[in-house]
């Protein structure tokens, strides 16, 4: 199978468009050795011409644009983009949708809660039956959920995971949350039997995340926060990393901690805060994660598998 990332990212992207920060400032001019990244999302495929969208970001249109890959090539309109399946309901995955809009009904995959969200605090879904409409496939929001398989993308499963995160702020359910609200996804691919665990929002370390970590050949992980006060110290929110649903890297519990169990597994941190100090490619907290064997995703990066 073939991963290209298509967005590192997390919401508000890097440079964010209002940020002043040491990262933000620096990328723009020059004084910071990093690259600028788009808002999360991946894409997936066995045979290179049909794809899954995993989450559909607001930097869709800048994506495809930079990816051959997905662009209109065998008909007069024409995408690679074969399905869409979201992994929760926050603006920096499901936005991107509309941009869809003059396309063929997309093929939707989510959960019922997603579903319920994207019908109600953020009504994409109706917004969208004005123009190509959405089919919408449910996904499993119990665990653990058999693999399906997505007409359209060949010699590919896909099994999700329920996990402890957030829905977003708009959601209905925001504050009671509901299994479904957040899911990881394992993606195998049927001829090689090779795996891949994609989470680019993960909370917390449950059974069924550290099962599927190990049955990954790669792990592309949450890499939102080096700490969990990181927004606080910024003095950009009140919320710490964990109110908002993502593990830190650093710490005794942290993302590093845990991946550190997964010696034989290629790990990649994605969904990547503008504040974030791994982010400057010179910075003591990148040279960390070299030494514990982790990669940082980048817009344009493939992983084949
Ligand atoms: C998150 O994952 O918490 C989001 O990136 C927040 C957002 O998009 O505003
Ligand atoms: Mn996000
Ligand atoms: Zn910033």
């Amino acid at each position: 199978m073939k991963i290209i990332v298509l967005g590192s990212a997390a919401g508000g992207g890097f440079p964010q468009w209002n940020c002043n920060c040491r990262n933000c400032k620096g990328v723009r001019d020059g004084s910071v050795n990093a690259r600028s990244r788009t808002q999360s999302s991946i894409a997936v495929s066995s045979n290179g011409t049909d794809w899954l969208l995993v989450n559909a970001s607001p930097d869709i249109l800048t994506q495809i644009k930079s990816t051959p890959a997905l662009q209109p090539a065998r008909a007069a309109r024409d995408s690679g983009i074969a399905a869409v399946m979201l992994m929760d309901a926050q603006i920096d995955h499901v936005t991107g949708l509309l941009m869809l809009r003059e396309g063929k009904p997309i093929p939707l995959y989510c959960t019922a809660a997603v579903w319920d969200d994207l019908t109600t605090g953020l009504p994409l879904v109706h917004v969208l039956s004005h123009f190509c409409g959405v089919k919408w496939n449910m996904l499993a929001s119990h665990h653990p959920a058999a693999p399906i398989e997505i007409p359209g993308i060949d010699n590919l499963s896909f099994t999700t995971l329920t996990l402890t995160s957030k829905a977003p702020p708009y959601s209905p359910h925001r504050e009671m949350q509901q299994d479904g609200d957040n899911l990881g996804l394992l993606i195998e691919d049927k001829i090689t039997k090779k795996k891949v665990l994609y989470a680019p929002g993960l909370g917390e370390i449950e059974p069924q995340v550290l099962e599927a970590m190990l049955e990954a050949d790669c792990i592309l992980v949450d890499g939102t926060f080096w700490t969990n006060d990181e927004m606080v110290q910024h003095g950009f929110s009140k919320k710490l990393a964990t109110d908002i649903g993502h593990l830190p890297q650093s710490g005794e519990n942290g993302m590093i901690s845990v991946l550190d169990s997964f010696s034989d597994t290629r790990k990649i941190l994605i969904h990547i805060n503008n504040t974030n100090p791994i982010l400057d490619e010179d910075s003591a907290e990148r040279a960390t994660l070299t030494q514990h064997g982790i990669e940082v995703a980048f817009d344009g990066m493939e992983i084949n598998l």
